[in-house]
């Protein structure tokens, strides 16, 4: 078994793997309908427990859709409905029977130090649903969705960021490491990516560009990425942090400095970081991109089973 916790831990080979069977089950099923199973039903009868400690629309559904569409089941919790916690169980005691009841187990947490531990306890597969630090399932398929549009490998593309450094951003920045592309950030000078995940980047022979200014950082732009600016439970002024952010908005204004042909992603949920115009422009493949997360992440299932052919 594989666990899915961040881009950077997993090999470029193996993320390329998943894309590449993505695409493949995604055209497979073309005619069936939402519920029905992929003819090879490959997790028949595997069962993946969700764990939500934040809220979740798209990560919820994804997860439930991408495992029944592979012949599988899923029950979600909430994390103040268990024992854990406020109960007294420990989190030992807790991953021992997810791991004796189920087969994998999906988490979204406030703390990465959970995921760890879970990791250490667990005899099943965990994949990271969004933490402090990194929303890998998000940003592989989003990288799915972007070689889907442009019909080309992300590294001859020009990707920019606009926003926060934030756990989306720290994703991203592996995935380019990973698939080598171009990646521009465009944020105010205190909201840049933290030295030790600059250093990182470093030291896999990579260079990303940071520019301080929304205008600079998207010049020649195949996509242009952003989200809110205050992200769940971000513990800061959010009225001053908005403030701050007030030239890193993504306007139709600031499009006309990409690529004609540049395309709009965002994870959702949005903020006010966006133009409505933008939002709902021939541009935003926002929708797309949101469903893509299901094909994505059965592929990511059948990796994390070792069942990825
Ligand atoms: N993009 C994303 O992870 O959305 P949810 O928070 O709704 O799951
Ligand atoms: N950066 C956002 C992503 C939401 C899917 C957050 O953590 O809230």
């Amino acid at each position: 078994m594989s666990h899915f916790i961040n881009l950077k831990d997993i090999p470029a080979k193996d993320l390329r793997k998943i894309l590449v069977n993505a695409k493949k089950r995604k055209t497979k099923r073309k005619k069936l309908s939402t519920l029905e199973i992929d003819q090879d039903a490959p997790l028949k009868g595997k069962l993946l427990v969700q764990m939500f400690e934040k809220s979740s629309l798209r990560t919820r559904l994804s997860f439930y859709l991408a495992i029944k569409q592979l012949g599988g089941g899923t029950l979600t919790l909430r994390s103040n409905e268990l024992h854990l916690g406020e109960g007294g169980e420990t989190l030992e005691d807790t991953a021992k029977i997810l791991s004796t009841y189920g087969d994998g187990f999906m988490l979204r947490t406030d703390s990465d130090q959970k995921i760890r531990d879970f990791k250490n306890y667990l005899s099943i597969p965990i994949i990271n649903g969004l933490s402090p630090s990194s929303h890998p399932t998000q940003v592989l398929s989003d990288i799915f969705t972007i070689e889907e549009i442009k019909k080309k490998s992300i590294s001859k593309l020009n990707i920019t960021w606009i926003g926060d450094s934030n756990n989306v951003l720290n994703s991203l920045i592996a995935a380019s490491v990973k698939f080598n592309f171009r990646l521009n950030i465009g944020c105010p000078k205190k909201y840049g990516p933290k030295k030790f995940i600059l250093n990182w980047v470093k030291t896999n022979n990579k260079k990303i560009f940071i520019f301080n200014d929304a205008k600079k950082a998207v010049v020649n732009a195949d996509v242009i990425f952003s989200d809110k600016v205050i992200s769940l439970n971000d513990k800061v002024n959010k009225k001053k942090k908005l403030s701050q952010f007030k030239n890193f908005k993504i306007t139709s204004e600031l499009m006309k400095y990409a690529k004609k042909d540049c395309i709009f992603l965002h994870c959702l949920p949005r903020g006010t970081e966006v133009e409505e115009k933008v939002f709902f422009s021939k541009q935003s493949k926002v929708w797309q991109q949101a469903l893509n997360r299901v094909h994505v992440q059965k592929s990511i299932l059948l990796y994390c089973f070792e069942k990825l052919r």
